[in-house]
């Protein structure tokens, strides 16, 4: 943004009537030079103290930042910039911060994703906070909670350091955010929090995952223990779009011999087949669909970004989508191409007659045929 601001100095001495005597230029120059120190002293000021009132605005309407350090007129309400209690945010201290909350339910590959997210240096994302019964039992625990997470005080694996530019956690559905929506959107909007919404298109896929990650739950196929990091079958295919790529965006944690076990895990879980019930179907899909439409309804005002893990898989640019959507700095989160094989539902259910033929002529109909 500084150089910005000093190329337009120069630009306009171009402008100026070439009249001047060399040493009047000279000293137009040095002019120009202590201005634009002063300007990028003043703008950094302006931006530790959101309460100054910004002293450039002209200039701001004339050069808008071309890099996301800067920050665009239209997004100043989303550009933060928190004073951690914990530590000092030192030379970014000057960098915005934008907050971000992903909203979704359990099974549609949220776990993966974030993981994604957090191979980017400059984002954090804390986990799923509120699966703590207490931090979500009431309006001001929630209220007090989001304050934390914001002005980067809360702790977790995911805490970044003073150079995160974007900053949020997990949320599931069902943990307490459709239940107080009306103070939660309020306070995204008054804080300028941006909403990622994650779903899947396929809410059969998602039942079927439900019911073999409740079933190892109790079972715990894999020598006695449940993994609740192979979070099932059809998450394996993100692990892989990250982790087939690039060392950069495999979370370090997973090497090549770590990423073999992970398969052969996914693996044993996916010769268990789950029975569904049938007589509770129709409406089991329906709840989940009413869930989603509600919790689009409700968030419809705040800054938001609709994904689905199905595009996700298929489709790289989404990946870019989301920085772009967070603004922060693009990193190639892809280089190779990996194809990817999602196995038919039926494979996975056992009784599948019995599914189809309940579905069959309802509005859910298509879900049998869908590829993922
Ligand atoms: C909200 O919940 C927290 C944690 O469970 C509790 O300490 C606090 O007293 C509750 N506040 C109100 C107003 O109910
Ligand atoms: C991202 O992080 C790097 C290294 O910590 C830092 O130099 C850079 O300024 C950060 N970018 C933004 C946009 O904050
Ligand atoms: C279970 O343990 C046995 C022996 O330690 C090992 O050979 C096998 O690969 C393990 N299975 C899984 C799914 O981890
Ligand atoms: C889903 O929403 C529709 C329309 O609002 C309603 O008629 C239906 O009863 C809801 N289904 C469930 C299972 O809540
Ligand atoms: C992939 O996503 C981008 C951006 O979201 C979109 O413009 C493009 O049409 C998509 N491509 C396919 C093949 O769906
Ligand atoms: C679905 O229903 C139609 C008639 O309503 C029938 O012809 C077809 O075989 C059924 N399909 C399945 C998979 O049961």
């Amino acid at each position: 943004m500084a150089e910005d601001y000093c190329f337009f100095g120069k630009d306009m001495l171009v402008i100026k009537p070439p009249k001047k005597s060399p040493i009047v230029l000279r000293a137009t120059l040095v002019i120009f030079a202590m201005m634009c120190g002063c300007m990028i002293c003043s703008i950094c000021l302006k931006q530790i103290s959101t309460h100054v009132k910004p002293p450039y605005v002209n200039l701001q309407k004339i050069k808008q930042p071309s890099d996301f350090s800067g920050i665009f007129p239209w997004e100043k309400p989303l550009a933060h910039y928190p004073k951690p209690k914990t530590y000092s945010r030192k030379e970014c201290s000057c960098n915005p911060v934008r907050f971000f909350a992903i909203l979704s339910m359990q099974r549609s590959g949220s776990g993966w994703f974030e993981t994604l997210l957090n191979s980017h240096i400059n984002i954090s994302s804390n986990g799923e906070i509120f699966s703590v019964q207490e931090r979500r039992s009431n309006v001001s625990a929630i209220l007090s909670t989001l304050d934390e997470v914001y002005n980067l005080d809360w702790l977790s694996s995911a805490s970044k350091n003073e150079c995160s530019a974007a900053v949020g956690f997990k949320w599931m559905l069902n943990q307490g955010v459709v239940e107080f929506h009306e103070e939660i959107v309020e306070y995204f909007n008054r804080r300028g929090v941006s909403v990622i919404f994650l779903f899947r298109k396929n809410p059969l896929r998602r039942l079927v995952s439900v019911l073999a990650n409740s079933y190892d739950r109790q079972a715990r196929l894999l020598n006695g223990t449940h993994k609740s990091h192979v979070h099932s079958i059809d998450e394996v295919p993100l692990l892989l779009l990250f982790c087939s790529n690039s060392k950069q965006t495999c979370p370090s944690a997973y090497n090549n011999d770590l990423i073999d076990a992970v398969l052969v895990q996914a693996t044993v879980l996916a010769t268990y087949k789950p029975v569904i019930n049938c007589a509770s179907l129709i409406n089991d899909l329906e709840v989940i669909e009413n869930a989603t439409a509600d919790a689009l309804e409700y968030f419809r005002s705040t800054r938001h970004i609709i994904l689905y893990y199905e595009d996700l898989m298929n489709n790289r640019t989404k990946l870019m989508d989301v920085q772009d959507f967070l603004r922060v700095p693009q990193r190639n989160l892809e280089s190779r191409q990996v194809k990817i094989h999602t196995r038919p539902l039926f494979e996975h259910v056992e009784n599948w007659d019995e599914v189809s033929k309940v579905l069959n002529g309802t509005k859910y109909e298509n879900l049998l045929h869908s590829r993922v």
